[in-house]
């Protein structure tokens, strides 16, 4: 799938002058988008975006901003587009691709997610060190666009060490605790099943979600350097004997929402 960026740079030139090449991206997970209402100089609904499918997940808004945010130029994706909605994982990850193409040099991924590990608490903060993709898809899957990125990238270092150090050194400036730990991706939509989380547990992961990892594939092989930050919303299914609802997912983003957003914008600035 090729990218075609020439209706958004129009956008922008026209809107905020040629000078706006955003350096910063960052995809705003469910409950998280509040940044994007705080900072925005344009936003653009995902509906007018060619390529762009339009996303439907409730506690999602659906628009690409724009802003200047501590003397950074950033473009926030407001709601991501999931594998579980029946998008093809070319078009999960198409503006990712587009970020890359507008300029960004560092991506920043959020998420809401379970906690695996039984030492984390709802609304907790964890800065992802790396990830295990269970999504049973490959977003490189296919013809390699070799001025993106070549067939067979490392992965080793796919969450940069120096941007995770980073992270945990501006939250204990800050005073937010931040756990740190493994992400594990599923497919969704469904949760997982107790079973599943103490496989989980048992290969390394820390924390679990429907999202994330296809994003930071690309970003990795088209050579941005990438943060990410989960917040915990729920104990991952059997770690605790609650049920898992959507609803408490979005109260306890809302718990986490501030905290979040003093991190991130902190981050952006030092970067
Ligand atoms: N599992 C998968 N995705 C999630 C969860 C979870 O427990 N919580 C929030 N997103």
């Amino acid at each position: 799938m090729s990218v075609n960026v020439d209706f958004l740079q129009s956008k922008i030139k026209n809107s905020l002058g040629e000078n706006f090449v955003p350096e910063v991206g960052i995809v705003l997970g469910s409950g998280l988008g509040e940044l994007a209402d705080e900072y925005c100089d344009l936003a653009i609904p995902y509906t007018e975006i060619p390529d762009f499918e339009s996303s439907t997940v409730s506690g999602h808004k659906g628009r690409l901003v724009f802003a200047t945010i501590n003397g950074k130029k950033v473009i926030m994706m407001q709601g991501r587009f999931h594998y579980y909605e029946g998008h093809s994982i070319q078009k999960v990850v198409y503006p990712i691709k587009v970020m890359k193409k507008l300029g960004v040099k560092t991506l920043i991924l959020t998420n809401a997610a379970g906690g695996v590990n039984p030492a984390f608490n709802p609304s907790d903060l964890m800065v992802i060190t790396d990830h295990i993709n269970f999504m049973g898809v490959n977003p490189l899957i296919g013809v390699n666009d070799e001025s993106m990125g070549e067939r067979f990238p490392d992965m080793s270092e796919t969450y940069s060490p120096e941007l995770v150090d980073l992270t945990k050194k501006i939250a204990s400036k800050l005073g937010i605790d931040l756990q740190e730990g493994v992400y594990l991706a599923m497919s969704g939509p469904s949760y997982e099943t107790p079973a599943e989380i103490r496989m989980a547990r048992a290969i390394g992961a820390d924390a679990v979600g429907m999202s994330t990892v296809p994003e930071a594939i690309v970003a990795n092989w088209a050579k941005m350097n990438i943060i990410g930050i989960s917040c915990i919303c729920n104990s991952a299914a059997g770690v605790s004997n609650v049920s898992l609802s959507h609803e408490d997912v979005i109260h306890a983003a809302n718990v986490a929402k501030d905290r979040f957003k003093i991190l991130v914008k902190e981050i952006i600035k030092e970067l």
